[in-house]
């Protein structure tokens, strides 16, 4: 069921009030969203996701305020970036308050916040009076939502309210970052190793809607000296696994030299793939990588669904930097076969 309109917030509130799970619009993509004080509503997320209780869920919160409620220590540079760029598709990861569920955590000593860009859940927030927990809304490993119809259509089963917030500006997810604190035994050995203790260490977890580059440029107005350094394979998120966002067809990265038109093209598809295709469709990237990257799931799904049986995309030599790190590292991932490498 779908609810369109900003009255409705009022009913989406008694519902997570009350313990039950909502789905809701933010600037990234759609969330499944239980209020943090209901172990109840955070089973429930888990459960309908079918997602595993050793990847942890973003906590949303409304202010600054609340968002320090939730953790031990706020660094100065982290106080520096949220208010930099929240509410916006940038998550903070911070040593968790003792009263933060350990569900929501994963039992990690930390927890992920962000505070979203959209009217309808900032307001639904406030009203709770109470943080929320949201994972995309999507069910494990697939494709995440951009739009309030790839949410019912993930649940056709659910009696799940959905608050249409319209299409999501960003359509990717958030970028998910890591401080250096200096309480981490190891990186106070680092940093006496290599001198920088007066430098903060920022680690991207997971490319998203701010790019490094954003990050990096936001920084030059800080006032300390900042590392930003990417993780990558298995020291990054527990959530961010190998295969992730899949759409409901196998998609197969092409290298740039190749014509996915060509016929040859389908037969050594067919030989990689041990089976036989009949009716390949192609992704096409917008130049513009912000369109690209709203565009994105949406495209992913749409052409899943189109009576195609594989769904390609080319490399592209040009399209790599910036915001096309995030939209590569969702399309890698969301890949049966890349044979761009
Ligand atoms: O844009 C977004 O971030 C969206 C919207 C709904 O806010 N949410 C989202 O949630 O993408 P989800 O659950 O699909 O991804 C959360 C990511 C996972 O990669 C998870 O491992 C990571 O955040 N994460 C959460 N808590 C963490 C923690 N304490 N330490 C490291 N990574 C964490
Ligand atoms: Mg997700």
């Amino acid at each position: 069921m779908k609810l369109m309109n900003f009255q409705d917030i009022a009913r989406a509130r008694d519902l997570l009030a009350a313990g039950d799970v909502v789905a809701i619009p933010t600037e990234t993509v759609y969330g499944l969203a239980a209020s943090i004080e209901s172990e109840a509503a955070l089973r429930k997320v888990f459960a309908l996701k079918g997602r595993p209780f050793f990847d942890p869920l973003i906590v949303h919160a409304h202010s600054i305020k609340q968002a320090q409620s939730l953790v031990r220590e706020w660094p100065p540079v982290a106080d520096f970036l949220a208010r930099f760029f929240w509410p916006g598709p940038l998550t903070l990861i911070l040593p968790r308050a003792a009263h933060v569920n350990p569900l929501i955590t994963a039992g990690l000593d930390t927890v992920a916040i962000r505070i979203p860009r959209h009217d309808f859940t900032l307001k639904l927030i406030e009203q709770l009076g109470a943080p929320i927990a949201a994972p995309s809304a999507n069910r494990f490993g697939r494709t995440s939502p951009s739009r309030a119809e790839h949410v019912t259509s993930e649940f056709p089963n659910e009696n799940l309210l959905v608050l249409d917030g319209g299409p999501c500006e960003i359509g990717l997810e958030s970028t998910v970052i890591s401080f250096a604190l200096v309480s981490n035994q190891s990186d106070a050995a680092a940093a006496a190793a290599t001198d920088v203790t007066n430098v903060d260490h920022i680690q991207i977890l997971r490319p998203g809607g701010i790019s490094e580059a954003e990050l990096v440029e936001a920084l030059t107005k800080w006032s300390r000296p900042t590392v930003v350094t990417r993780l990558s394979g298995s020291e990054r998120s527990p959530g961010t696994l190998q295969m992730h966002y899949q759409p409901k067809i196998p998609l197969v990265i092409l290298a740039s030299q190749t014509d996915p038109q060509a016929e040859e093209t389908r037969a050594s598809l067919e030989k990689s793939m041990q089976r036989k295709i009949s009716n390949p469709v192609q992704l096409d990237l917008n130049d513009d990588p912000i369109l690209a990257a709203r565009e994105l799931y949406h495209d992913m799904r749409r052409l899943s669904e189109s009576g195609a049986d594989i769904l390609v995309v080319q490399h592209s030599a040009e399209k790599q930097n910036g915001s096309w790190e995030a939209i590569w590292d969702r399309l890698t991932r969301a890949a049966t076969l890349d044979l761009s490498r």
